[in-house]
């Protein structure tokens, strides 16, 4: 089939990519030229495991191509997938301007009966609202050219976007005809041969299922979190409790991990973006406003038991504290809402420096301190170190702040060499403190008292 993607960002691309992967002709558009630019040199601008090489293959072999031309993009295919950004308003809900821009492109340019399939995170009712501005757009032509409007919400995560692509637990598809479900399900066949996958419903409940999903993910997070605080307190230790309820299979293992709080773009975003929602309609969603505060807490939470540790938040004046990850979570580049920055910020308030490595997403947290902080303030305060050993040199104690593979087993004898004030702060539950403490060093972890 031929298919056109708007949109070259994280969903974008790698829907674009995947969709060439199984024999479409795909073409990806984006109103960035740079951005068009390098990819059709071959360059993937974000950081995302086996992206490039599958979008190379699919480059070279013709089936996957990049344009800024609205006419091209949409004169190319009979299906048009919607993956613009819907960046956070002010109060938290997502503004679709970049939807009905491009519906409004759409509707001025399109010459042939289309499925216009919405892929962006967008407010329920959104659906209906690009049917509209396509619709107003034809009128204005005075053209009656039949389409459909789909919801098709995506629900990869990062660092595993192909394989969720390619392997989807579930596809969901919000449609108001036998048609559109039908071309869905062809289009979607080589990624759920039996169909059992495919979830079928209303435009407005495929649009509410991506909010509720990711409420749900955030709201076992902060449930874990508030409960390690607890497991704290009792003298039991939530690494414990996590196993023992996560073999229920009514609960699953999967999300349970207690942590220094969710972030990421999804998260924290479509949490705010569903509470908004919900207040437009009169409603107060108790729940998912408990989520969010208990995750705004916990994202303090590194600073608060560095402070303890250290007698005060003014006696962290200073001190030199080393970061092991910054990225919001391993196998990306992605710093949005990233815990780190919280923790970072309180640490350079108290006059603290910060020794940082991540294996990739340094550059990013870079651009970002300096835009907050200023070039000169950011180089006398945070040092970007190039390996895991370098950050430890020299400091007094250790973070864990993203639990990447190659944190996992450190040369402990070494850190107690190293740190000067031999402490190791766990905020993802990684180590184990009987190994810590063999070693010489002071071990604390997130509920945890094995
Ligand atoms: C999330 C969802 O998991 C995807 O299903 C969804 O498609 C995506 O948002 C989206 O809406 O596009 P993502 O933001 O890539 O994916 O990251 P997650 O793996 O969900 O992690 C989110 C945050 O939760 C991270 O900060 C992670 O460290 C934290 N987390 C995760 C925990 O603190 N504990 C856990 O047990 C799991």
């Amino acid at each position: 089939m031929n298919i056109t993607i708007i949109g070259a960002g994280y969903v974008g691309l790698v829907v674009a990519t995947c969709f060439a992967d199984v024999g479409n002709e795909v073409v990806c558009h984006d109103l960035d030229d740079d951005k068009i630019a390098r990819l059709s040199r071959g360059e993937v601008p974000i950081h995302e495991p086996n992206l490039a090489p599958v979008v190379t293959r699919n480059r070279l072999a013709g089936r996957l191509r990049f344009t800024t031309s609205d006419a091209l993009a949409i004169g190319h295919a009979g299906i048009i997938f919607l993956a613009v950004g819907t960046p956070p308003e002010g109060d938290g809900s997502a503004d679709i301007d970049h939807v009905l821009a491009a519906a409004r492109s759409i509707g001025r340019l399109m010459e042939r009966p289309l499925l216009i399939v919405n892929k962006s995170t967008v407010p329920v009712g959104t659906a209906d609202q690009v049917r509209a501005t396509v619709a107003a757009a034809l009128a204005g032509r005075g053209v009656d050219i039949p389409f459909d409007v789909v919801s098709n919400p995506e629900f990869l995560k990062e660092g595993m976007a192909l394989q969720d692509f390619m392997k989807p637990d579930r596809i969901i598809v919000g449609a108001e005809s036998a048609h559109a479900l039908g071309v869905m399900r062809q289009l979607y066949a080589p990624f759920s041969r039996n169909h059992e996958k495919f979830v079928a419903m209303g435009t407005r409940s495929a649009e509410l299922t991506k909010y509720a999903a990711n409420a749900m993910l955030a709201t076992r997070i902060s449930f874990m979190n508030e409960l390690a605080h607890l497991a704290g307190q009792l003298g039991a230790d939530i690494e414990a409790v996590r196993l023992g309820i996560g073999a229920d299979p009514r609960i699953g293992r999967q999300f349970l991990s207690a942590g220094i709080g969710y972030g990421g773009s999804c998260l924290p975003k479509d949490v705010r973006a569903l509470i908004r929602i919900a207040a437009r309609h009169g409603q107060h969603l108790r729940i998912l406003r408990a989520t969010q505060e208990v995750n705004d807490a916990q994202q303090h939470l590194l600073f608060e038991r560095l402070a303890s540790y250290f007698n005060g938040a003014s006696a962290l004046r200073g001190r030199s504290i080393a970061l092991w990850g910054l990225a919001f979570k391993p196998d990306t580049d992605d710093m949005r809402d990233a815990p780190s920055l919280v923790l970072i910020r309180a640490l350079l308030a108290a006059g603290a420096t910060v020794r940082a490595y991540d294996p990739v997403a340094s550059g990013q947290a870079r651009r970002l301190l300096v835009a907050e902080h200023g070039e000169a303030r950011c180089a006398a305060s945070v040092l970007f170190a190039s390996s895991a050993q370098e950050a430890v040199e020299q400091a007094d104690v250790l973070v864990l702040v993203t639990e990447w593979q190659e944190f996992r087993s450190p040369d402990f004898r070494y850190l107690a060499s190293t740190l000067r004030a031999k402490a190791v702060f766990d905020g993802r539950n990684i180590y184990d403190r009987a190994v810590l403490d063999a070693a010489g060093l002071y071990y604390e972890g997130i509920g945890r008292t094995d």
